[in-house]
């Protein structure tokens, strides 16, 4: 059977979307099976009105199916992505990550092979932090967290050892050295959590 990799964002405008969907494709090439979700858009219509990047986002959409429960229950492995938000991950994305108490009491969520991903508009403006907090969850579940560390030549150059990332400082889409970071962290991602997942079938 594949490897089961779920790929979990919120994006306001894009920019995580984009960053998802190569993480996604890095983690394909190593034949894993991958899913892409995205989570509900709870902020209110004005606020979203006032933004006109993010209302065309919200008028294009859906861009991915929704998050479930089961979904998470299915991964071996996740990356978990959102837009940096005063230097801490949307609300959106931790309402999900907060609907997972249930699956937590049973420990279904401990040894899944996790790590982050994010996108901020300033370099010095949260992006360390919000993936740190995305970790934070990551250890109450119990999972296995996998840092991008400068494991690939790649990302000598494009690296942020800390998990994927992105400044997209005067509203940029994400550029080919920040897309090649994120499919670098897919993939690394699979392959490790081909490892632990194999390993801890034959343990069973
Ligand atoms: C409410 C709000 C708070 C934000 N907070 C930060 C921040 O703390 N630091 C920063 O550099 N950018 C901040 N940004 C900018 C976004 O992180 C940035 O535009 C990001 O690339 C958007 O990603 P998205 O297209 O996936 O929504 C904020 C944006 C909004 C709307």
């Amino acid at each position: 059977m594949s490897t089961r990799i779920l790929v979990v964002y919120y994006s306001a405008t894009g920019n995580t979307a984009a960053l998802a969907e190569s993480l996604a494709a890095g983690a394909r090439e190593t034949g894993a099976d991958v899913r892409v979700r995205t989570v509900p858009e709870t902020a209110p219509a004005d606020a979203v009105a006032k933004n006109p990047r993010w209302q065309a986002w919200v008028d294009a959409g859906p861009h991915h199916d929704l998050a479930t429960l089961a979904d998470l229950e299915w991964a071996d492995g996740l990356a978990v992505g959102s837009p940096t938000r005063f230097g801490g991950p949307a609300a959106q994305l931790k309402s999900y990550l907060d609907s997972t108490g249930g699956l937590w009491a049973q420990g279904k969520l401990a040894d899944k092979v996790a790590r982050s991903f994010t996108t901020a508009s300033t370099r010095h403006g949260g992006l360390e932090s919000t993936l740190l907090a995305i970790n934070n969850v990551f250890y109450h579940w119990g999972a296995i967290v996998v840092p991008l560390g400068y494991a690939d030549p790649h990302l000598m150059e494009s690296g942020n050892p800390y998990g994927g990332s992105f400044v997209s400082r005067k509203s940029a889409a994400p550029d080919e050295l920040a897309l090649g970071a994120l499919r670098v962290q897919g993939k690394r991602l699979a392959t490790i959590t081909t490892h632990v997942a194999t390993g801890l079938k034959q343990a069973e």
